[in-house]
């Protein structure tokens, strides 16, 4: 069946992601490919359309980014973003000059409804502007259909050729029609007809995957967390009990962590599902251990010398699974294969198992994909929708040394930490939240009695990307039932904080 798809021709924008968000919402399917993708490959794959995003360059540089001219003659239609309508004009022999100042931020432009872009979209309409060349002279055969008081050339579009260009950013969420406007390139322009669908994806990777793998044998190392779950069901919808998943339960999950994965991947899915519990191994080679470095390479360690034990019990595998998602795979370079997602993020997991090759099923996919996919083969929403969660677990949120007991205290404070977040109904809004044992013990009294107990800290922060974050805003009357469950329900924890600092310059993490 031959696929639909959308080409976006990268130029190095900041927003290139975002554009093939956008475009997948549209349910277009869409594949970010390198600037200097060469044309044939361009006609092979048959878009329906092409975006060309933004990027830093200026078109005079002399070694801006240019792709081959000869995309403009394919009859495929180009939308030009920014960087990629200066490219357009460029190239096609309009003028494009270095404005003296940049233009930043939000602005409004009032746009030519009649053009197929700005169907349906309001005369005047905000858009987000972000540039310091602009169009002074559009390309013969192109009309302005947008225009700003600061920027007279807003948006220029030659219906003919199916060839449009804006200055401004569409796929940000300060342009607030930004979408219906990809919408229209998409389908007024493009004739998309809409046809990328999680479960048509879904059924079509099964298959793939039962062709390829044949009769051979598939390993997983199973985290628990989103991707790795739902790229081994995924591969056991395919070939069901050649698939062995390995769990190894490092001893510094949250509470009952363990046993819900076991439950899952032994009662809802044909794996072969081997739970390592290997707690006590963890929790000596840790003991003592207080720099968080350290703690982090012991655990990665730790693992994969587990992992390794129990791989070698298999014996040779064919294929193994790996969670890679198609962030991934944009960021660690575009047309280069992917880095392997390394697991703990530390050390790597295929140098020391024998198997032939790496199997990706999710490759194609946006996180919130991964999520709708899992949702489509039935995996429990709980799973589904589960933050984030390191790879070191509970050691990282443990400040100082680790024991059993403490790995407890903590285990059972997060729980109720998660418990209220969850009957608040914030469990989905907040990025990331958990609770964090102190190292810090300090005077309080219970009853008659003087104590000297740890004290929680909680930890709540909203983010998009978690390379920033701002502590989330948690009402007081929540706060404050936490704390009290807490105290009340957790002994040795007799104070609770609650961080209100943001990253930068903390860190999510504790550690
Ligand atoms: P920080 O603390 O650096 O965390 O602001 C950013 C995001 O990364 C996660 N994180 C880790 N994930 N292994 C992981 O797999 C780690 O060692 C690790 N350290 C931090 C953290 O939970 C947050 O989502």
């Amino acid at each position: 069946m031959e696929k639909e798809m959308v080409i976006i021709l990268d130029f190095g924008g900041q927003y290139n992601q975002l554009i093939a968000r956008r475009v997948r919402e549209c349910n277009v399917y869409c594949e970010v490919l390198p600037y200097y993708t060469n044309l044939d490959r361009i006609k092979e794959l048959a878009p329906k359309g092409i975006i060309f995003t933004g990027g830093p360059a200026s078109v005079y540089e002399a070694d801006a980014p240019t792709c081959d001219p000869g995309i403009f003659e394919l009859g495929i239609p180009i939308l030009g973003i920014c960087y990629g309508c200066q490219l357009m004009t460029h190239s096609l022999g309009g003028k494009v000059t270095k404005a003296p100042v940049r233009e930043y931020g939000k602005t409004e432009i009032q746009v030519a409804t009649r053009s197929k872009l700005f169907h349906g979209i309001s005369e005047n309409t905000i858009c987000w502007m972000s540039h310091t060349d602009y169009i002074e002279s559009p390309a013969s055969g192109f009309t302005t259909i947008a225009e700003s008081s600061s920027c007279p050339i807003a948006a220029i579009g030659d219906e003919a050729r199916g060839l449009y260009g804006v200055q401004f950013h569409p796929e940000v969420v300060h342009t607030p029609e930004g979408t219906k406007m990809i919408h229209n390139f998409l389908f007024e322009i493009c004739g998309c007809s809409g046809d990328w669908k999680m479960s048509s994806y879904t059924e079509q990777m099964i298959q793939s995957l039962r062709e390829k793998i044949g009769d051979k044998k598939v390993l997983c190392a199973l985290s628990g967390g989103v991707d790795s779950s739902v790229a081994a069901v995924m591969v056991s919808k395919a070939v069901g009990k050649q698939l062995t998943c390995i769990f190894v339960d490092h001893g510094l999950l949250r509470k009952n962590e363990g046993d819900e994965v076991e439950e899952i991947f032994t009662k809802q899915f044909d794996v072969n599902f081997i739970r390592v519990n290997a707690q006590k191994r963890f929790y000596e080679k840790l003991a003592g251990v207080t720099e968080p470095e350290k703690k982090r390479k012991i655990i990665g360690e730790e693992f994969i010398r587990v992992f390794e034990e129990e791989a070698k019990k298999i014996g040779t595998v064919d294929y193994l699974v790996q969670g890679t998602i198609y962030p991934d795979v944009i960021e660690s370079g575009l047309g280069k294969s992917a880095v392997i997602k390394s697991h703990h993020n530390v050390g790597g997991l295929p140098d020391y198992v024998d198997f032939k090759e790496i199997i990706e099923p999710l490759r194609d996919l946006f996180k919130d994909e991964v999520r709708k996919a899992g949702l489509e083969l039935g995996i429990p929403e709980k799973l589904v929708f589960r933050q984030p969660f390191p790879g070191p677990g509970l050691a990282i949120r443990i400040i100082g040394d680790i024991t059993p007991e403490k790995v407890s205290i903590l285990q059972e404070a997060d729980y109720i930490y998660r418990e209220e977040i969850a009957k608040a109904g914030l469990d989905r809004s907040i990025g990331q939240y958990f609770a964090v044992l102190t190292n810090l013990r300090s005077v309080g009294v219970m009853g008659d009695e003087r104590t000297y107990d740890y004290t929680v800290a909680l930890r709540a922060v909203t983010t998009t990307d978690f390379m920033t974050a701002e502590f989330a805003e948690l009402p007081w009357d929540l706060l404050g039932k936490v704390s009290s469950r807490i105290v009340n329900e957790v002994k040795h924890v007799n104070r609770v904080c609650y961080d209100i600092t943001g990253k930068p310059p903390a860190t999510i993490e504790f550690e």
